[in-house]
């Protein structure tokens, strides 16, 4: 099965996710940029704004073509209690391209449920999905949650 995980990660907690799950599904990795500075607090608060809003963003040019893979895993953060504005752009923009999907996010606190809003953004029911938190990433409580997320993906 070849596969591809793409996310976004602005302070570096989905993309250790990410890593790890690639690592373990032995597939590529996509990281997505946006155009749009978010570091900062002002970038927290437009990012907080933009994705209240469900805005759309401009992405810079993916290095892989999501039609190649027989499933692309995203992931994103969660915020304002959504997904992330760069992940809503990435998933509205590939959504045509993407056989199966699997969706997983990390998030501060309790966060918010993405996934009902990803399938309908993509068209497609995620065949798994993995929510965790910022603290579960830092403790390595992440590893094991990884690797049943990728045995649900594999079976
Ligand atoms: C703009 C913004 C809004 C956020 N909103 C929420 C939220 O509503 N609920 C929550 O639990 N965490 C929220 N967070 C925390 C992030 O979801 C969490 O720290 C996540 O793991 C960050 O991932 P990253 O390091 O890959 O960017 C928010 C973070 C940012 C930057």
């Amino acid at each position: 099965m070849k596969a591809l995980v793409a996310y976004y990660s602005r302070t570096g907690t989905t993309k250790k996710v990410a890593e790890r799950i690639s690592t373990l599904l032995g597939g590529d990795i996509e990281e997505i940029h946006d155009t749009k500075k978010r570091s900062g607090m002002i970038g927290w608060l437009k990012a907080c704004r933009d994705a209240g809003s469900k805005k759309l963003t401009t992405l810079e040019t993916v290095k892989n073509d999501p039609a190649i893979y027989d499933i692309v895993v995203i992931g994103t953060p969660i915020w304002n209690r959504t997904l992330s504005t760069p992940v809503r752009t990435y998933t509205s923009q590939y959504k045509g391209s993407f056989k199966k999907v699997a969706l997983f996010r990390t998030a501060g606190g309790t966060g918010g449920n993405p996934f009902d809003e990803m399938e309908s953004l993509c068209g497609k029911k995620p065949v798994a999905t993995l929510s965790l938190r910022r603290r579960g990433v830092e403790s390595g409580y992440y590893v094991e949650k990884t690797e049943e997320f990728v045995t649900k993906i594999k079976t």
